[in-house]
């Protein structure tokens, strides 16, 4: 009810034109209330009009995710902290969905989901806003995978090869290095033009900055971008941070360009599903997860891909990492995302603890099309090596109890050692092609086998040095590199030959 001294204000100091310009007519504006506000979801009433992950705006700037749409009441994941907003506080629609900044600008920064910058830089500036959720390419659309990535590990490179749109699975117990696989992958796109992205959700800060200093330190960290919703963030941020990435890779795959993209890791990150979930009360299933935890990763994991020639050609990679307990890769999520994923890399934390790092179980581990795209001279190298070394695995569990062995046997298990040990690889020291392709050719010819078990750490040491020397053109071989002509062979057997004879004096 407006007073006649409200009526005078509002007309004081208008002409008389102005006053008849004036409409008076209703609008209409819809408030929702919140009824529920705590542990990084809330509850609304109100906004009837509200669609499915829309952006919900609260008092004071914070912003939620509607995710659950009941009769009358609205389950929203909070994107930021509750601050000042109460049971009672008005909410409004948006109308829009969540949407990340993209683009060349985030290249070598740290940022969040919703593109805050976590960094000492400037702000984002420039950056077309790209929504967090996008449908994966059609099948029209895309290429087979026909170009491998190399990741500058010879276990993965040598026996489950990745490809360019691939998606393999990292998985293993806390503290295998899941994590350290995919840095060294990230490290090694230094001598390529893969951009790398690194979303780190529901890590802790520490490790999140280790990652960072060894990127910086070793890497091409000017390409790469780092997404972090470490685990003291708002569920929701956390929650988005895969799908940003996500989004930030496809930007620079629709332009041609081949992207890296390592989600560590999805176990947390299905965690921070079931904890919003279960505070929305929505219907728990096995192991407490909602309903909908494996289309969620789907829908994720669909989006890598390699494009099509038409469609400019580009490939995003992912490497999503999952956690599992006590080794039991049958569990709800991690069986999952093997099902989902092209393959997994599985790491046993019983050869970790042997000190056979990468922590790689061969017989476990699986890339189900990265084969095609392994370049040829390394291709011939591996296939006869994954054999010979899966029957020294066996072999030597036999002879564990202090068996009694032939001859044959004790060569057999005297190679399979010193092709465990070419396998074995330092952190922050990727491999080129040329330098795998001597290390396989070394160990396959036998020319290790007189060589003492500990040094062959210092044949590797003199290997990159020795071949510049001797190979120079073996250490330019590229993916396309054909096997090994008779010539190269001899060449290469008579340098490595003294190679193995050196090492042997020095160490
Ligand atoms: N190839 C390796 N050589 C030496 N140390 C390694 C290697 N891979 C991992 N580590 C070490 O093992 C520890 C656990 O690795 P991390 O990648 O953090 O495990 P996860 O991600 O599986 O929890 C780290 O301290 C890391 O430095
Ligand atoms: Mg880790």
């Amino acid at each position: 009810m407006s007073t006649l001294t409200d009526d005078l204000r509002l007309w004081a100091g208008r002409s008389r034109a102005q006053i008849d310009a004036l409409t008076v007519a209703p609008s209409l504006e819809q408030i929702g209330r919140v009824e529920q506000i705590g542990d990084g979801v809330a509850i609304v009433s109100g906004l009837p009009e509200t669609r499915l992950d829309e952006i919900l705006a609260f008092e004071g700037g914070l912003r939620g995710l509607a995710v659950d749409l009941g009769d009358s009441r609205i389950g929203c994941i909070l994107l930021g902290d509750a601050g000042s907003v109460r049971a009672g506080s008005i909410v409004h629609g948006t109308g829009n969905v969540a949407r990340t900044p993209v683009g060349e600008a985030l290249l070598g920064r740290v940022i969040d989901a919703l593109g805050t910058p976590l960094d000492d830089g400037p702000a984002l500036e420039g950056c077309a806003m790209a929504p967090v959720e996008q449908p994966a390419p059609p099948i029209i659309d895309r290429a087979l995978v026909t170009r491998p990535l190399a990741t500058g590990l010879l276990v993965v490179d040598a026996m489950i090869p990745l490809g360019r749109g691939q998606r393999e699975l990292i998985v293993g117990d806390r503290g295998t290095g899941k994590t350290a696989i995919a840095v060294d992958a990230m490290i090694n796109q230094r001598n390529t033009d893969v951009i790398c992205i690194y979303a780190a959700i529901g890590q802790k800060a520490s490790s999140v900055a280790q990652v960072i200093d060894a990127v910086r330190r070793h890497g091409a960290p000017e390409r790469c971008i780092f997404v972090v919703g470490e685990a003291d963030t708002a569920p929701g941020l956390q929650w988005l941070t895969p799908y940003a990435a996500c989004s930030m890779g496809e930007y620079f795959m629709a332009q041609g360009r081949d992207v890296l993209l390592v989600l560590d890791d999805l176990t947390k990150h299905a965690a921070v599903y079931r904890q919003v979930s279960l505070l929305l009360r929505r219907p728990p299933g096995r192991e407490a997860y909602p309903g909908d935890i494996f289309y969620i990763h789907s829908r994720l994991l669909e989006r890598a891909a390699h494009l099509s020639p038409e469609k400019g050609g580009g490939s995003l990679t992912a490497l999503p990492i999952a956690e599992t307990q006590a080794g039991n890769i049958s569990a709800y999520i991690p069986t999952n995302l093997i099902s989902i994923t092209d393959g997994q890399i599985y790491l046993d934390p019983r050869l970790f603890y042997e000190d056979q790092k990468p922590a790689v179980d061969v017989g476990k581990s699986v890339s189900r099309v990265g084969g095609k795209t392994q370049a040829p001279a390394l291709k011939a190298l591996s296939e006869s090596l994954r054999l010979t070394y899966a029957q020294f695995l066996e072999l030597e569990v036999f002879t564990r109890f202090g068996t009694m062995v032939d001859d044959r046997t004790k060569k057999t298990i005297d190679h399979g050692r010193r092709i465990r040990a070419v396998l074995a690889q330092p952190q922050f020291a990727p491999l080129g092609l040329g330098e795998q392709v001597a290390l396989l050719f070394a160990v396959g010819e036998g020319l290790l086998d007189e060589l003492p078990l500990e040094h062959v750490g210092r044949f590797r040491a003199l290997l990159p040095g020795w071949l510049a020397d001797r190979c120079p053109t073996l250490l330019k071989l590229d993916d396309a590199a054909r096997a090994l002509t008779e010539t190269q062979q001899a060449e290469l057997r008579m340098a490595l030959t003294t190679l193995a004879q050196e090492a042997r004096k020095t160490a």
